[in-house]
């Protein structure tokens, strides 16, 4: 008997450039780098609805092979680099995109260099960098710094820049948008998304965009993008020289996709708005106890900008609304082992022994 898997009638997911290939500038000698990204579960969220009065669903995508929407991104950057005929790509992150480029250049057998700010990664996005063999740099600055530095470096020397500057990002991420639009079979009114360099809300745009042309929806939804209160150069109009928040995925002070995500939000009636710390991580409680959905501290902003919203009465009851949590808990996880004043969770300990343990959980016997 043969040992090669014989794989006739697959239901596999195929990845996003595959699945939406007619949608995407790839043709069929693209040498297509793939994970096996996109596909991400969109879930109902009972509990949200449940506050808000809204039909509440969540775009998970810390499902992705590497745990957050980047993936999208990268598996066309990636493609189309190689495609070009790149040896190594550079990037500037927060932890995400360093995260998946380095595993999609694995994939490819290609180098990534990525430039983070020194200390300032959550500790699994640095885990994973280095797992997959990225050269990773710790640069002495901050987000800002690191992405000026990665355009200089791929102006001037052999290196392929993958950050969402480069266009081939936007396009793979779009296709979040043509899977929402398949499971609602409409767009929703409103679409939230956390905000650093805007590159995903103007990547959402653009699906919703194509999808009204194409007549697949009856409406563009109302793009709502939430920045963190100490990093939201949008929301001030005016770039943040030292962004601080918790939510280190978004530590943004100089935004890349700006431009773009103004007239994005002009275009869909949008808004940009503005959290506090405390507020994301009282959301990411809420999402991870009452949904079942654990979220870094980032994404739980999709979460806090709905119920600010919806409490503000600009998302009314029976709106439906879809909230995209951009990476998994698991990468940044010290968060949900901390109370909101900030003491420390620790796990209660216990013999072994069984009537102590049904004393401390509370159980009578039947
Ligand atoms: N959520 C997460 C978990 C992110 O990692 C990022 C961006 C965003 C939201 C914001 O997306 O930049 O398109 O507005 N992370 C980048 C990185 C900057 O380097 O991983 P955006």
């Amino acid at each position: 008997m043969s040992t090669t898997p014989q794989i006739r009638e697959s239901r596999q997911w195929r990845g996003v450039i595959r699945e939406y290939a007619d949608r995407l500038d790839v043709t069929d000698a693209t040498p297509i780098v793939t994970l096996g990204e996109g596909g991400t579960p969109l879930l109902p969220a009972p509990a949200l609805s449940a506050r808000t009065g809204a039909n509440v669903w969540v775009k998970f995508e810390g499902m992705n092979p590497t745990g957050s929407f980047k993936d999208r991104g990268m598996t066309m950057a990636v493609t189309k680099g190689v495609e070009a005929g790149a040896k190594a790509i550079i990037c500037a992150s927060t932890g995400n995109t360093s995260a998946s480029a380095a595993a999609y250049a694995a994939h490819a057998g290609i180098t990534a260099a990525v430039l983070v700010p020194e200390g300032k990664i959550a500790m699994g996005k640095l885990s994973q960098a280095i797992a997959h063999n990225g050269r990773l740099l710790q640069v002495r600055g901050n987000f800002d710094d690191c992405l000026e530095i990665a355009r200089e470096l791929a102006d001037n020397y052999p290196v392929h820049l993958v950050n969402s500057v480069n266009n081939d990002r936007i396009e793979g991420q779009k296709t979040a948008a043509f899977e929402v639009v398949e499971v609602l079979r409409d767009a929703p009114d409103f679409h939230i998304v956390p905000v650093g360099n805007a590159g995903n809300y103007t990547a959402y745009h653009r699906g919703y965009s194509e999808e009204l042309q194409r007549g697949a929806t009856t409406r563009m939804p109302r793009m709502f993008g939430f920045q963190a209160a100490g990093s939201a150069p949008i929301v001030l109009g005016h770039v943040v020289k030292d962004p601080d928040t918790i939510a280190s995925a978004i530590r943004i002070g100089n935004p890349a996709s700006w431009e773009l995500a103004i007239a994005a939000r002009e275009n869909s009636d949008g808004f940009f708005g503005a959290i506090d710390d405390a507020r994301i991580l009282e959301a990411q409680r809420i999402l991870s106890a009452e949904v079942g959905i654990f979220v870094e501290p980032a994404s739980a902003i999709s979460v806090a900008g709905l119920l600010e919203q919806a409490e503000a009465g600009v998302i009314g009851k029976g709106a439906t609304v879809v909230l995209t949590v951009t990476g998994h808990g698991l990468k940044d996880p010290q968060w949900a082992l901390r109370t909101s004043d900030g003491s420390d969770i620790q796990p209660e300990s216990v013999a072994v022994d069984t009537a102590e343990i049904a004393d401390v959980l509370g159980l009578a016997k039947a």
